[in-house]
């Protein structure tokens, strides 16, 4: 089964979000304009609607997280969702209960939805494929595959600021081979119409297929980002890293690290992105992540929108089978 028939239900709609690959424009727009609508929910003196009340969202965090695992909580309680985020280091998991195990005892709670992230590249596909029909599964990271919620909350960003898609050029830099964001960003740009993609890193930092991705390459920081829209700095995922690729953190960032005197390269009005967490003095200036270019926590804030967007939609399609 394609992984496309997997997150589709049989009505074309979002059942489960998995990867960004083999969405259309239509449902990527979809998601952006419903992100918009719920936008000014956080606005309110009362920051609830009653769209997923009586559902029951299960966070299931086997790696680390900050933005994402709490913007799907606050995500899920704007929509009056119960939540329960399971404590993968004191769960049963460290006793030897396998996955599918974990997920059965979960679905036996009667939880409507997992969000989940995982060090195992594949693993949310694995949870939608064994999940119950009336269940849907959320990606929030899977190794170095997707992290297709941060890609929206990227790309909500980049139309807020920028407007239309078409006309942009948009420079992803830092370590792209081992990041599930860039991936995913690219596969949004281009889905969106986005004019120009360009991937700035060492050689041993781009994966050695980048070109087949549709984007251009570059090897030098000053060259890519001449005239770009958008810059969206990327960190070392040294978890991800086998072996050295690179001299040293001081090295990579004379190289490739984001100063106020090499934003200049790009246009007056570029904006600056980075999903985070950020490595100040690695692949960030602090001039640059704290100055006036910068929207780094405009994502974070936006990425509450996102998902609530993608969880009311999940559970709009289930609704609806289920009729
Ligand atoms: N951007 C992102 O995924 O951040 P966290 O690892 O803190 O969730």
């Amino acid at each position: 089964m394609s992984k496309q028939n997997i997150q589709l239900g049989p009505d074309g709609r979002l059942r489960h979000f998995l990867t960004i690959d083999g969405l259309s424009r239509e449902i990527l727009t979809d998601i952006l304009d419903t992100a918009e609508s719920f936008t000014g929910i956080s606005e309110r003196t009362v920051k609830k609607v009653p769209l997923l009340r009586g559902k029951v969202i299960c966070n299931l965090f086997f790696e680390t997280s900050t933005r994402t695992r709490t913007t799907f909580e606050v995500a899920a309680k704007r929509l009056s969702a119960d939540v329960l985020n399971l404590n993968i280091s004191t769960s049963s998991t460290a006793k030897g209960e396998t996955l599918l195990d974990t997920l059965r005892n979960l679905e036996a709670m009667h939880v409507d939805m997992f969000v989940v992230r995982h060090a195992d590249s594949g693993a949310a596909h694995f949870i939608a494929r064994h999940a119950a029909p009336h269940v849907s599964v959320i990606n929030a990271g899977d190794g170095h595959h997707a992290h297709p919620t941060q890609a929206m909350l990227d790309m909500f960003t980049i139309r807020r600021h920028k407007g239309d898609f078409a006309g942009l050029r948009v420079a992803i830099v830092g370590d792209i081979l081992h990041s599930r964001v860039a991936r995913s960003q690219i596969l949004a740009l281009n889905t969106l119409g986005t004019s120009e993609v360009r991937l700035i890193g060492p050689r041993t930092l781009l994966p050695a297929d980048a070109r087949s991705l549709g984007v251009h390459v570059y090897y030098d920081l000053d060259e890519g980002i001449r005239d770009v829209d958008v810059v969206i700095m990327l960190r070392l995922q040294k978890e991800r890293m086998h072996g050295a690729l690179l001299p040293s953190e001081h090295e990579y960032f004379q190289l490739f690290g984001l100063t106020e005197s090499r934003l200049q390269h790009a246009k007056q009005d570029a904006i600056v992105m980075h999903p985070g967490p950020i490595n100040r003095g690695v692949e960030i200036d602090s001039q640059v992540a704290d100055g006036p270019r910068s929207v780094i926590l405009q994502q974070v804030s936006f990425g509450i929108a996102i998902r609530m967007a993608v969880m009311s939609m999940a559970m709009g399609s289930q609704t609806q089978a289920a009729k």
